[in-house]
């Protein structure tokens, strides 16, 4: 099926995304520590540069207008929202060990990888099929003029690094 030209931005981050979850399985795969290692570096750099702020796009801005047709409580919203939890959580995990330089867990890559890809390929087969269907021309457009918008301003000025409290 041809993808709205609209979300040709979010679908070539989804090819990128992708390569990493096969990068990150073919690692686990692989079960050496320095690989496991390697593709743990590389994921961490590529969450920070592209797929954290993807996710955010997603939600600011798809996802609000799939509920605006349907509603939050429709499966596609709640789907999507429930696997960008997962992933950010298996990451999270991911950090954690890193820094603490233990070494990397083949299991955590593997189910990283396999969760990324999962998603990918529901928001491809699921999710923007789905958009396509209630979403006017002109909301998709608007909706990707936004998402370009938001983009500009984040590489213009990028986020501060999260803040964590002790307290
Ligand atoms: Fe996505």
């Amino acid at each position: 099926m041809k993808r709205h030209q609209s979300l040709h931005k979010l679908s070539r981050d989804h090819h990128h995304a992708l390569v990493q979850a096969r990068n990150l399985n073919l690692a686990a795969e692989r079960n050496d520590e320095a690989d496991l290692q390697q593709a743990a570096l590389e994921f961490a750099a590529f969450w920070e540069r592209e797929l954290k702020s993807h996710f955010s796009l997603e939600e600011l801005y798809l996802l609000p207008l799939l509920a605006k047709h349907k509603s939050t409580g429709a499966e596609e919203y709640r789907q999507t929202l429930d696997q960008h939890h997962e992933i950010r959580d298996l990451i999270d995990r991911l950090i954690e060990r890193m820094a603490k330089a233990t070494g990397v867990d083949p299991q955590l890559i593997e189910a990283l990888g396999d969760s990324l890809r999962n998603h990918i390929r529901y928001e491809e087969n699921t999710l923007f099929p789905s958009l396509e269907a209630v979403a006017g021309e002109d909301e998709l457009r608007q909706m990707s003029e936004e998402i370009d918008e938001e983009n500009s301003a984040r590489s213009a000025c990028p986020a501060p690094a999260k803040r964590t409290t002790t307290d």
